[in-house]
């Protein structure tokens, strides 16, 4: 496929659903070769992405392990022959209830993976992308990282911290070719945010109304923004937090 990643390859974490699935398929549309990751079963984004004519492949992770983030990224460049783009999306929304109540054990496990597991996966990638010499990171935080948002104690601090490993090594890695950035969407129309308005009914409705535009994204929205940051069209832009919010941080 021809487009602004042609030849390129990319890992996508998180790739089963959502945001992770759009941003594959966006990126196997812009010409890259993909590796799908997810906890969770990836055959049907591999099939969206077969039948556009693009190509790509699944393996099973668990970010929060290292040594099983060590082989995903060992495997993608095993399968395609290296590592141009690395899209780190995966995680878990915790649990919805104020700072005084929190659950240490939904804290150590958002932590886990929305954090450290960002960190597991930049640290294999960049030892690849700096024995290849170059590349381009980008990580999923959220406007939650940036702004307050009540009742997501370590979402929102995980998000923070994605905020800060991404400005560390953009500072880090410069002048080696590879590029970090984060995206931070607002509200978007997932299952992690049609699970939170099952339980609690009206979720998607109030988030909604937060956003200037009156109304949440869908995943090809933070998408194209992704493979805008994956490409050499954003060739200066490193250590940015993009917000792709429909306004939501400018309120
Ligand atoms: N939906 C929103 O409104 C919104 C807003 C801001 C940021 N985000 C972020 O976007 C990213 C994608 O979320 P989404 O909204 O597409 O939800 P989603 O639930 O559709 O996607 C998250 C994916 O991560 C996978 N995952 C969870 N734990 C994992 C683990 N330990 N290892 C590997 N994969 C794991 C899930 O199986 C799932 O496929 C997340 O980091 C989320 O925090 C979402």
């Amino acid at each position: 496929m021809t487009g602004v990643c042609a030849g390129r390859i990319a890992l996508v974490t998180g790739a089963a659903g959502g945001i992770g699935r759009a941003s594959a398929v966006a990126l196997a549309q812009a010409g890259a070769r993909v590796m799908v990751a997810d906890v969770a079963a990836c055959d049907e984004t591999v099939a969206l992405i077969k039948n556009a004519g693009g190509e790509a492949r699944a393996l099973t992770v668990n970010v929060a392990d290292e040594q099983a983030v060590a082989r995903m990224v060992s495997a993608t460049v095993e399968a395609f022959g290296g590592l141009d783009i690395a899209f780190n999306n995966a995680g878990v929304a915790g649990v919805f209830t104020k700072t005084h109540d929190y659950p240490a054990d939904d804290w150590a496990r958002v932590i886990a993976i929305n954090l450290t597991g960002v960190w597991h996966c930049m640290k294999h990638e960049l030892q690849h992308m700096l024995k290849a010499g170059g590349g381009s990171i980008i990580n999923t935080a959220s406007v939650a990282g940036l702004v307050g948002m009540g009742h997501a104690a370590a979402y929102s601090a995980a998000k923070a911290g994605v905020i800060g490993l991404t400005k560390n090594a953009a500072m880090e890695y410069a002048r080696n070719n590879i590029r970090i950035n984060a995206v931070c969407p607002g509200g978007v129309r997932t299952n992690m945010t049609e699970s939170a308005d099952h339980s609690l009914p009206g979720f998607l409705d109030r988030l909604a109304k937060l956003e200037p535009m009156g109304r949440v994204a869908a995943p090809e929205e933070i998408a194209s923004a992704v493979v805008w940051l994956a490409s050499d069209g954003a060739s200066f832009m490193t250590g940015h937090a993009l917000p792709v919010d429909g306004g939501y941080v400018a309120r």
